[in-house]
């Protein structure tokens, strides 16, 4: 038999794939087929939770019980994924018999197809054979994500996604300022940009990776007003798309949490310019969930509040009703608010919320100099103050907060 094997994509859309046996192997395997469009039908007489979940939800056909020869008429893959060897072998020749290909996952030799190790890079699939090696193949497959993610490699991607052209803005949420926190797409985003327009709180680290070649523009140092400078980006951002760049708007955290991508997104649409959004891991949730704080706990929290505190309670700007957010039972998670702590704890103590409930500040979330500050509704303001307590920080309210005893 000839080791040299003919690599193939194939088209799996609306066609029949079947697949034996439901455990582990099968469970893994077959997301990628339904990603593909495949109709799969399952035959096994248990499955896992995962593939149970599948099959209840209409998303594949489920025959639970052993395999019969007629299961592969009308297939046009076969995935054997038992362990059985004899099972397996008895799939394969019943597979072999039909000219139908069939992958075995107990001895991918037996097969008459392999699964390749697979990296998807936006448009593009990169599939490695590791001559029989999975380990090989695996550890290849990891190496070129790793480097198609730091742009290492081009991928010539941009062309061919609307994220990504030429003239194109993407406003990518960078996450709560660990580097490892930005999702895939805004990394690979980020390695395709020409021009990067970068917030202060947007993780540093991964500016650092941008080829030299491109064009930072530093967001927090624009000479205006808050409200100048935001109408400076949106120029900014058009300006360069129109010079047919692909622009980044490199945000903190998700760029529509507090985060003015709204904004951003509407000068770029008034402007005739194509804009896409990439949503991001944002503080409010990350910076408690690292510092051992899960915002909501089943029988603690049942609702969590986002809620910002930019202006104090009672100003007229403020569209945040501080009273009844005293009222609730629930999470409490305070963006900018650290300057106003003192009224915005007094407000949610006139609301109705025990004087008594526990506060976390957690300074810094997710990177190197995180801190915690702990107290509550009554004492928290002082024990910031006295904490010396700095942006950026999330100030989280509820009875969550005694679970990072716990979990921290
Ligand atoms: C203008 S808002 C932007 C929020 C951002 N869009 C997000 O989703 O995280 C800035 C505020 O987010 C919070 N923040 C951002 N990064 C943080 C971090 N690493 N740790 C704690 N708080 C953070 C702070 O309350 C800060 O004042």
């Amino acid at each position: 038999m000839s080791d040299v094997l003919y690599p193939l994509a194939l088209r799996l859309d609306g066609r029949r794939v079947l697949v034996v046996g439901g455990g582990a192997v099968a469970t893994r395997r077959v997301p990628a087929l339904l990603d593909a469009g495949a109709q799969v039908v399952l035959v096994s007489p248990e499955v896992t939770p995962a593939l149970r979940a599948l099959a209840d939800a209409g998303r594949l056909r489920w025959l639970p019980r052993r395999f019969e020869a007629s299961d592969v008429d009308g297939a046009w893959l076969v995935q054997v994924a038992v362990d059985d060897r004899l099972a397996a072998a008895a799939v394969s020749a019943a597979a072999l018999e039909r000219r139908v290909f069939c992958v075995r996952a107990d001895d991918r030799v037996a097969g008459t197809a392999w699964t390749p190790a697979v990296v998807r890079h936006g448009p593009v699939t990169v599939a490695v054979l590791g001559g029989g090696d999975p380990r090989r193949s695996m550890a290849l497959r990891d190496a070129i994500r790793a480097a198609l993610l730091d742009g290492t490699l081009g991928g010539g991607e941009r062309e061919a996604e609307p994220a990504g052209r030429r003239g194109s803005v993407a406003l990518v949420g960078g996450g709560p300022g660990d580097p490892e926190l930005i999702t895939v797409r805004g990394r690979r985003l980020l390695a395709a940009a020409d021009v990067v327009v970068a917030d202060r709180l947007a993780p540093g680290a991964l500016l650092d990776e941008l080829r030299p070649d491109v064009e930072l523009v530093d967001a927090s140092k624009i000479p205006y007003g808050p409200a100048k400078a935001q109408e400076e980006i949106n120029r900014i951002l058009v300006d360069r798309a129109r010079q047919g760049r692909f622009v980044v708007r490199l945000k903190g955290g998700d760029p529509y949490v507090f985060g003015r991508g709204g904004e951003e997104l509407a000068a770029c649409l008034a402007a005739g310019v194509p804009v896409s959004v990439v949503p991001g891991v944002t503080s409010a949730v990350a910076a408690p969930a690292t510092a051992g704080i899960p915002v909501t706990h089943r029988g603690v929290a049942h609702e969590v509040v986002i809620v910002s505190g930019h202006v104090p309670p009672g100003h007229p700007d403020s569209l945040v009703d501080w009273r009844a957010l005293g009222q609730l039972r629930g999470t409490l998670c305070v963006l900018m608010g650290l300057k106003h702590l003192d009224a915005i704890a007094a407000a949610l103590r006139d609301g109705g919320r025990p004087a008594d409930t526990p506060v976390a500040i957690v300074q810094e979330g997710t990177t190197a100099a995180q801190r915690v500050i702990r107290g509550t509704l009554a004492s928290i303001a002082a024990d910031a103050a006295r904490a010396g307590v700095r942006p950026p920080a999330v100030v989280v309210i509820g009875d969550v907060v005694r679970l990072q005893d716990r979990y921290e």
